[in-house]
């Protein structure tokens, strides 16, 4: 089966009182990860990269390599382009068979993010493809992102909708007090402002930062109109502590199969965790 529309999954999803695990990969072992742990679940699954995990994989390299992986496997899946910045992003993420795409202009002032992802939007619509918008500002750092201020960039409810009618995205990535990277804080969700959100917009939304959120946190937020939650950082530590915590044991093995498969192994745990709290198994 091929890459899927984003939106399609989405919208299951969020009429069905679920959520998708959105992961982050850069490599095959981290791709294998995510998409056997989707066949063995039943799961659908949304498989996206970052502009700089495109650029460290390749941009027509890695989307092949997610190709191949899920078409062997039977899953279900979309392919995402996680926090693009600019149009040229966008664009090469689309010739490289994304069937979705983030734009964030978060950081630009309004009118300018709403320009910049109405460009988007006619252009990815065009060609079928999912736009997702970041509107607020997301804590944390990850990638090239920062944001130390986790309550300053709340997303105000109004302007959302505004947002979405004005660009037209298909769903929106919402600022309610998450965080990028490992929490330096308690994490406190603003449950009655997703609420609002998702009442008045009445579309599948994203929540990032899902490394670190309680169990209950995420399940209540997908009681409230979320339908995909980004996982990075819990992949890529359960990832990397197993291969130093495997080469340290064993400094005589040379074998970089077995030190990369225990280490897919660790995440394939992670990751299944994640789809069994969000509810998607046995939903293909
Ligand atoms: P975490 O690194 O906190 O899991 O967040 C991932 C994310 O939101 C990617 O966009």
């Amino acid at each position: 089966m091929p890459a899927v529309p984003m939106i399609e999954l989405l919208n299951e999803a969020y009429k069905g009182g679920y959520a998708l695990g959105a992961f982050n990969v850069n490599n095959l072992e981290m791709v294998q990860a995510v998409i056997e742990v989707a066949e063995e679940e039943r799961s659908p699954v949304i498989i996206q990269a970052a502009p700089s995990e495109l650029e460290y994989a390749g941009w027509n390299v890695l989307p092949g390599i997610v190709k191949s992986v899920a078409e062997d496997h039977g899953v279900t899946f979309a392919l995402h382009l996680d926090h693009g910045r600019t149009f040229d992003d966008a664009i090469r993420s689309i010739r490289s068979g994304l069937t979705s795409v983030m734009i964030d202009c978060s950081t630009l002032p309004l009118r300018d993010n709403i320009a910049q992802t109405r460009e988007i939007v006619k252009v990815a619509h065009a060609v079928g493809v999912t736009v997702e918008a970041e509107l607020g500002r997301i804590g944390g750092e990850e990638f090239d992102i920062r944001n130390s201020s986790p309550d300053a960039f709340m997303t105000d409810p109004e302007e959302a909708r505004n947002f979405v009618e004005e660009t037209g995205v298909d769903t929106l990535a919402v600022a309610i007090g998450t965080a990028h990277g490992l929490y330096k804080y308690e994490p406190r969700l603003d449950f009655d402002r997703l609420d609002k959100i998702n009442r008045l917009l009445g579309i599948p939304l994203v929540l990032h930062g899902g490394t670190g959120l309680p169990e209950q946190d995420i399940k209540r937020a997908v009681s409230l109109g979320v339908a995909k939650l980004n996982i990075s950082t819990a992949s890529r530590e359960a990832f990397i502590r197993n291969f130093v915590e495997f080469s340290s044991r064993y400094p005589e093995n040379l074998d970089l199969m077995k030190t990369m498969g225990h280490a897919k192994e660790s995440m394939k745990r992670v990751v299944r965790s994640v789809i069994r709290m969000l509810g998607s198994s046995n939903r293909v």
